[in-house]
């Protein structure tokens, strides 16, 4: 006989332990193997836990007449039509807060990376290209006393200012609420520039040509947020100039690809979105997923519930 428990399906399979810890008993899940089974399978599904990359649009939310609940395996909401979801009373959970950390040590990493130009001597080595000390080989820049603007005072935001202070930086934050001309000032003076904001109508291509303009030469760009942020285009020719220092970035504009133009530049140290890929919050954001989907199933207010009454 068909099990009548409520059924959660997933994008991508999650350890049947943290599974059986966050759901219990009382549902049963299922991992679409494909996108078309997803979509296919979605009829019948009470909730489904998706990842960034798979979009959530009002079409798909139209074949699922069952559905109640949507957890995003991530902290960004930009792959979910969220005014979609609060039009059908589908209530939403994402994973804030256990990927705070991760993230930020990830722009640390790729800040360090880029001032120190670390692949760059790695691939030299590896190349047995090393001919021995010299003076001039590979200068990178000292990070102590420099000043960072961190666009997006958000949690992650906040954890890579504490990570940066630790390392000598002066911070600063753009925001939501910084004027213009607030924003111009802190661009001129920003030799690093960490976006750490949720992809908007209002932040898509924040990072144009006209601010990349007002940038200090020796500056450095840090992306750890979503890839649309920046013009990536307009930063290409920034970077083939040399009219910035470098850019490290674990998010791009149409990932997976990654315009060839980029990959061929030196001043570029590109990661292939791992913001987050830390064994401590991966675990943490599968669990807080699923716990919150399954809240939502059994009734309750999960505490990573997204707020979607300004959508509906
Ligand atoms: C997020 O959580 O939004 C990340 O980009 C996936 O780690």
């Amino acid at each position: 006989m068909p099990s009548t428990k409520p059924l959660i399906l997933l994008t991508y399979p999650i350890a049947p332990e943290i599974q059986r810890q966050a759901l219990g008993r009382r549902f049963r899940t299922q991992v679409a193997r494909s996108r078309a089974d997803f979509e296919k399978r979605v009829a019948g599904a009470s909730a489904i836990v998706t990842l960034v990359k798979d979009p959530v649009s009002a079409r798909l939310l139209d074949g699922a007449p069952h559905l109640k609940a949507v957890g995003n395996f991530a902290v960004g909401l930009d792959n979910i039509d969220l005014g979609a979801c609060a039009k059908r009373g589908i209530r939403v959970v994402n994973t804030p807060k256990v990927l705070s950390r991760a993230t930020a040590e990830c722009a640390l990493a790729l800040l360090l990376a880029c001032a120190r130009r670390i692949p760059e001597g790695e691939a030299l080595c590896r190349a047995g290209r090393f001919k021995g000390w010299a003076p001039d080989l590979l200068l990178g820049l000292e990070l102590r006393g420099r000043t960072a603007v961190i666009v997006g005072p958000g949690r992650i935001g906040t954890e890579t200012a504490r990570l940066f202070r630790g390392v000598g930086l002066k911070v600063r934050f753009i925001g939501p609420k910084t004027k213009p001309a607030d924003q111009n000032r802190l661009l001129r003076q920003a030799q690093i520039l960490s976006l750490n904001t949720p992809l908007t109508r209002e932040t898509r291509h924040w990072l144009n040509a006209r601010r990349l303009g007002l940038l200090p030469r020796d500056a450095i760009v840090i992306n750890t947020s979503r890839g649309p942020v920046i013009d990536e285009q307009a930063l290409i020719r920034v970077l083939k100039r040399r009219r910035i220092f470098a850019a490290g970035l674990d998010v791009f504009e149409r990932e997976p690809e990654i315009p060839v133009a980029l990959r061929r530049l030196p001043n570029a140290v590109l990661l292939p979105h791992v913001g987050s890929a830390t064994r401590e919050a991966r675990t943490a954001m599968a669990q807080t997923v699923l716990e919150g989907v399954a809240g939502i199933l059994n009734g309750k207010r999960p505490w990573n519930e997204v707020n979607l009454s300004g959508y509906a």
